[in-house]
């Protein structure tokens, strides 16, 4: 059946099980993947966006003229861009100035525009410039969509990526990994997989170090905490090196056929983690966005 717009194709994205990196593991510890890459703007973050964009039109906070704007550091952007694009608003987008070239290009093929902030101050710095400009704006043109505290954007996951992971797994779900950025995908998919199967483990992933390569993670104790970030959903939290983060991403890659981002490689390593402490489980986690977004890529080691 024919979609009515790209809004309609976002979610629903595949499931898939890890089965050479997993060739230790025995059969009872299975290890999924969600491929979040397989939305239309090609990571987990079109989720948040659509509902954040469609939240604020139905109450009327984008209305005429208004200009969304806020701070990203790449892929919640390209998902306002293509919404922007395709329901008829404008989009600026406060990004480091050291984000990927491929991000900046994709954004503007959208047409969004791009205010740069401190590559220095990292996603920190542009939630300032974000609020310092939403501040400054004496003519009321932006609709600030600050995804670090809109509760629409953990909502998203409660109502769909929580949802399809219980179905794909056919219930079966026993522990859910998931990086944490804006904290959105493991706050609102861990409070809905909490309802649906209670004794699931909730377990986030980030970052061991404030200064670190893993990119739309955030290492809680030295940043800008979001506001959504509800502590009481993850049972536990792991910490994962930038070098653990780029070698899983890298053997994805090589030896699964899943060209993942950084922080699918983190969540990976986390993953393996919980398994080597199980002796059954199905553990899921997410793969939020594509190597495409960091090209060119950190040279293959062999
Ligand atoms: C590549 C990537 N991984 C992980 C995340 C974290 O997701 P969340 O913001 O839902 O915590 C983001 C968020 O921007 C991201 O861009």
């Amino acid at each position: 059946m024919a979609a009515e717009g790209i809004v309609d194709l976002i979610g629903n994205t595949p499931l898939v099980r890890i089965r050479h990196l997993t060739e230790h593991l025995p059969d009872s510890v299975e290890i999924y993947a969600k491929l979040e890459y397989f939305n239309p703007g090609g990571s987990v973050k079109d989720r948040p966006a659509r509902q954040i964009v469609l939240d604020a039109l139905a109450r009327g906070d984008l209305g005429e003229g208004k200009i969304l704007i806020d701070s990203t550091s790449g892929n919640t952007g390209v998902a306002y861009a293509m919404l922007g694009s395709s329901l008829g608003f404008e989009v600026n987008l406060v990004m480091p100035a050291n984000v990927s070239q491929a991000r900046k290009d994709i954004v503007e093929a959208y047409g969004a525009k791009i205010i740069f902030s401190d590559p220095l101050e990292g996603s920190d710095g542009a939630i300032i410039l974000a609020k310092r400009t939403v501040e400054n704006d004496t003519e009321g043109k932006y609709w600030y969509a600050d995804q670090y505290s809109n509760p629409s954007n953990p909502l998203a996951h409660e109502l769909t990526t929580g949802p399809e992971i219980f179905r794909d797994t056919g219930g079966r779900i026993t522990h859910f990994v998931s990086s944490l950025g804006t904290t959105g995908t493991c706050t609102g998919t861990g409070r809905a997989l909490r309802k649906l199967k209670p004794g699931v483990q909730i377990i986030s992933v980030e970052p061991d170090a404030a200064f670190h390569g893993l990119a739309g993670l955030k290492h809680m104790d030295s940043s800008i905490v979001p506001a959504i970030y509800d502590r009481s959903v993850p049972h536990r939290n792991l910490s994962v090196s930038t070098e653990d983060g780029w070698d899983y991403a890298e053997l994805l890659a090589a030896k699964e056929g899943l060209p993942v981002g950084y922080s699918s490689g983190a969540a990976f390593a986390g993953a393996l983690r919980v398994a080597s402490e199980i002796d059954e489980g199905v553990i899921v986690c997410v793969f939020c966005d594509h190597i495409d977004r960091y090209l060119p890529p950190r040279k293959m080691k062999k």
